[in-house]
């Protein structure tokens, strides 16, 4: 089932009500969209401190998540469609979703692929059916979002039974720099810890987790271990 219908078109969902962090709004810019595959190719290399290609995060996921030919899932904050990507290759049905139409369209021009289907919305309040998902990528989008329990709350509704999560973000370190782009005028980012993150996910188990420098990969299941 795919929830968005006739494939390939965007649809709108922005809600005006939710606020947007300053972080989020920088991704309505043109210009940040069109730099962004520069930053994402190199970041997990700077914020791990140790080599983190795209293809060693690739392995990392597909190898944990094991996502399946003919799945549906949803890339939550898709920005470049690098997790889009990967699953449309694999043969899954993905929606790529992001509130930012720029990011979208860099997506769709590096990520063209005919599994994936495009949706501008904010992920906070979809609007989605319930149980649309097999599985949900979120690759830092929880650092970027304004309620970041809020966006997980709506991606488990969106998820079906037995489906599965996958997490990207930048861990709490507490330290300075942190600190200072936690702030909202300076970025309003959240740096969730991992024990935080679980506490948002009742009825999910955790069945693997890696964190290198202050990069943290999360797998969780819906309801069983
Ligand atoms: C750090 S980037 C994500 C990178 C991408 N997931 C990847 O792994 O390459 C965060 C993206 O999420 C989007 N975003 C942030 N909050 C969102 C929300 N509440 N709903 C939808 N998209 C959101 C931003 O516009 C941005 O493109």
């Amino acid at each position: 089932m795919n929830p968005v219908g006739n494939p390939r078109q965007s649809q709108e969902n922005l809600n005006p009500e939710l606020p947007l962090t300053p972080a989020q709004r920088s991704n309505l810019w043109p210009l940040t969209a069109r730099g962004y595959p520069a930053w994402r190719a190199q970041s997990l290399t700077w914020l791990s401190g140790q080599p983190f290609p795209l293809e060693r995060e690739a392995r990392l996921f597909l190898g944990l998540c094991r996502p399946q030919p003919g799945q549906d899932w949803l890339d939550a904050g898709t920005s470049a469609g690098f997790y889009a990507g990967l699953l449309a290759r694999t043969g899954c049905r993905v929606l790529a979703a992001d509130l930012s139409a720029p990011m979208l369209a860099e997506a769709r021009r590096r990520e063209d692929h005919p599994n994936i289907d495009w949706l501008l919305t904010n992920l906070e309040a979809s609007g989605l059916p319930d149980a649309s998902f097999d599985g949900v990528t979120v690759g830092a989008t929880l650092n970027e979002t304004h309620d970041p329990a809020r966006l997980l709350a709506e991606l488990s509704r969106l998820t079906r039974p037995g489906g599965g999560l996958w997490l990207m973000y930048l861990g709490r370190t507490g330290g300075p720099l942190q600190r200072l782009l936690s702030l909202p005028a300076t970025g309003g980012l959240t740096f969730p810890d991992p024990a935080w993150v679980a506490r948002q996910l009742p009825g999910w188990t955790r069945t693997d987790g890696l964190r290198v420098g202050a990069v943290v990969f999360e797998r969780y299941v819906k309801g069983v271990a």
